[in-house]
């Protein structure tokens, strides 16, 4: 079986909404494969120095206190989902809020706060028994370059921005069209224009384009992308 850096790794990136996580997690859980969700690892920071009052400008500061943060994810019970642990806390719920969302760009725009973070995501994955499928938005261009298999999700702003509302409504959370309009194309432009790993596509990168395709069909696409690279059988 081809291994990436003696680990099986399968690098996911894309903008927010184009189905990652979803499509990330229905294919690890195909595989058999651990899921990382690297966003979520941002996102526990974030909430972290949003409630300790750090000023998400200071990249000193918030080096500091990731250094001093023990972010840790697991497979839920049904192997489905992966909780995230804020030293020790199951913040899985708190780091989808509004707030953090709004914080989490300037948050890992800073180069030495990502490099603590990608430290955390390669032990994670080497801690995988089988294989990982690893999301973000740099997992194939900076964490793992030498990905065995890379993708990078790709969908129209109006299909994420759709995507995203019905997300957060289902969620609870009460917001309009316009705002979650509003907040994508912040984030693209913050996520995609940032100096440290800015999200791009991976020169060896297949992109899906997931406009038109449906969660399954899109988790068939990587399935197909895994077996052709050697990592599964036909019985997968
Ligand atoms: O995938 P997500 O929406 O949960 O990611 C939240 C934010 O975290 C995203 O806007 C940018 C940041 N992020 C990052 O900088 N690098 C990653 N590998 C993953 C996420």
């Amino acid at each position: 079986m081809p291994r990436s850096s003696g680990r099986v790794v399968i690098a996911i990136d894309g903008p927010a909404g184009s189905g990652k996580s979803t499509v990330a997690k229905q294919a690890a859980q195909r595989l058999g494969f651990d899921y990382i969700d690297t966003g979520a690892m941002y996102r526990a920071l974030t909430l972290k120095v949003l409630h300790n009052g750090v000023d998400v400008a200071n990249g000193p500061s918030i080096k500091e206190l990731a250094a001093q943060t023990v972010i840790e994810q697991e497979a839920d019970l049904e192997g489905a989902d992966v909780v995230t642990f804020l030293d020790g806390e199951d913040v899985s719920c708190e780091i989808r809020l509004p707030d953090v969302t709004g914080a989490v760009s300037a948050v890992s725009s800073h180069p030495e706060v990502r490099r603590i973070l990608v430290e955390r995501q390669r032990y994670l994955t080497g801690q995988a028994e089988k294989g990982a499928v690893i999301e973000g938005r740099d997992v194939g261009t900076v964490v793992f370059p030498d990905a065995t298999v890379k993708i990078y999700l790709d969908a129209s702003p109006a299909t994420r921005t759709k995507r995203r509302l019905i997300d957060m409504q289902a969620s609870g959370v009460d917001v309009d069209l316009a705002d979650v309009a509003d907040a994508i194309t912040t984030r693209d432009k913050l996520d995609s224009t940032r100096v440290a790993s800015p999200l791009q596509i991976a020169a060896d990168a297949h992109v899906i384009d997931t406009s038109n395709m449906t969660i399954p069909a899109t988790v068939e696409a990587v399935v197909e992308l895994a077996k052709e690279a050697g990592l599964a059988g036909p019985e997968v």
